[in-house]
């Protein structure tokens, strides 16, 4: 009955062909193809079986979905407002990050049946991290098995609201010959999964290592597949954690959980502003205050750049929590539109706190960042910068402007530096004093 071959899966993206190639033609990675084998089993009784049916739109289920709050608010409010029903959740993050504490202490609030099924640590150690988080739960179990047939007739037995399933790179199907973490067992453990959720109702959360591409290991497919992929992202060396939501059937994708690695575990950031301005060196050159939109919450950070002159060969560009092109892009305007002379300089950049920004409207102070590293000129501690910087220099607007410039307002600074575009829709009257500024060098000049 089951016949076997053997195929050739892309470990980026899941592609796969018969034919072992060197580069994926779908990635364009080269050297990613594994070879894998494959079981194809017959299987006409399923389709027999099937029950599907077809039904109109206007006959809408009476009941609204149902959501399991965590009650760590940073938690659900990415979720789109707590674990709904019958989904499937991918939470993945670097080795180390703390993804086994985050979903351990957010399955501790559950007041509902939690079945935690461990493949990589002993019971003893999840165990011992419950005491060191001084976690008390009468609801939350504990499973440690790789078999994923094993698991699913355990959960049908125990009949939990969720399951969480650490990690899913550590599961195997034994219906397939391969080892576990590899592709195919990868992806078949959760289609497995995937199903028995949407039968039973029982929400899932697979938590995955991430490889150092920034890809849940090995399929990008398993993306695809699941209604919910968190990422749980920070650097090690710092103690802030940032949850974001990549993917979300049942809700957006913009906000984003903020947290804090304690001795005591992960401890929600409600204010993050403050925080990432609490180490703020005073006056200083090359750093530079900004407000930026995080999923629907404002957050101020600092920027701060190093530029020196480069004696050797290629001067350097690196960044830290900034998009390195981007980076380049602004220091080519720099260059050419406000008459800087960067292009034998060194240019290191941070977004100080471990924090990465991926909206444009903080172009403008990366540039201030840069120009005041390199003119050593100082910006105000009270002032704050904000604007998208244009090929040709323009200073253009951004969204949300108003919730920005409260922020601003709450956190004490006094001037803005803003787009001139965003002055027209400006209702509010408040007591900080408004900069509007047209283009980039108008706004050197100004700031310095
Ligand atoms: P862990 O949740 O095991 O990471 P992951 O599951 O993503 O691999 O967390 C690992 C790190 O977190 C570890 O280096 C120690 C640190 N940590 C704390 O700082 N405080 C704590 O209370 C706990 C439980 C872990
Ligand atoms: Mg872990």
């Amino acid at each position: 009955m089951a016949k076997s071959r053997v195929k050739y899966i892309c470990t980026e993206c899941g592609f796969d062909t018969i034919k072992w190639v060197g580069k994926c033609p779908q990635c364009e990675n080269w050297n990613t193809f594994a070879e894998e084998i494959i079981e194809e089993v017959k299987n006409k009784r399923a389709v027999e079986k099937s029950t599907s049916e077809i039904i109109p739109l206007s006959r809408q289920p009476d009941e609204d979905e149902t959501r399991l709050e965590t009650m760590i608010s940073e938690f659900d409010r990415v979720l789109g407002g707590g674990i709904v029903a019958g989904s499937v959740i991918l939470l993945g993050g670097d080795p180390g990050i703390g993804k086994s504490t985050l979903i351990m202490q957010a399955a501790a609030k559950l007041t509902t049946k939690c079945l935690y099924v461990t493949g990589e640590e002993s019971i003893r150690q999840i165990n011992l991290r419950a005491k060191r988080l001084k976690l008390e739960s009468e609801s939350l179990h504990l499973l440690a098995e790789t078999n994923v047939d094993a698991i699913l007739r355990h959960v049908k037995k125990f009949n939990p609201e969720t399951v969480i399933i650490d990690s899913i790179q550590t599961m195997f199907h034994p219906g397939l010959d391969n080892a576990p973490g590899t592709v195919t067992q990868i992806r078949e453990s959760t289609s497995h999964i995937m199903q028995f959720a949407k039968q039973n109702g029982i929400a899932f959360v697979l938590i995955g290592h991430v490889t150092k591409e920034g890809f849940i290991a090995g399929p990008k497919v398993l993306e695809h597949m699941v209604d919910t992929v968190l990422q749980f992202e920070g650097e090690k060396s710092h103690s802030y954690r940032i949850l974001r939501a990549q993917k979300n059937r049942f809700g957006s994708t913009n906000e984003i959980g903020i947290f804090e690695m304690r001795d005591s575990g992960l401890a929600e950031v409600k204010n993050p502003s403050e925080i990432f301005l609490s180490e703020r060196e005073g006056e200083i050159s090359g750093s530079v205050i900004t407000a930026t939109i995080e999923g629907t919450r404002p957050v101020l950070l600092e920027v701060q750049a190093l530029v020196t002159s480069s004696n050797y060969g290629n001067p350097q560009r690196v960044s830290t929590g900034f998009d390195t092109k981007r980076l380049s892009i602004l220091l080519a305007v720099l260059e050419k539109r406000a008459g800087l002379h960067l292009s034998a300089q060194n240019v290191f950049l941070n977004i100080a706190g471990g924090i990465r920004i991926l909206e444009p409207a903080v172009d403008l102070a990366i540039c201030a960042s840069i120009a005041s590293s390199l003119l050593n000129k100082i910006a105000s501690t009270k002032t704050i910068v904000i604007g998208e910087v244009g090929l040709g220099g323009e200073v253009r607007s951004v969204g949300n402007i108003e919730k920005r410039i409260q922020e601003a307002e709450k956190l004490g600074f006094e001037n803005i530096y803003l787009p001139q575009n965003n002055m027209k829709n400006l209702v509010r009257k408040n007591h900080l004093s408004l900069i509007p500024v047209r283009n980039i060098s108008d706004a050197i000049e100004e700031l310095y």
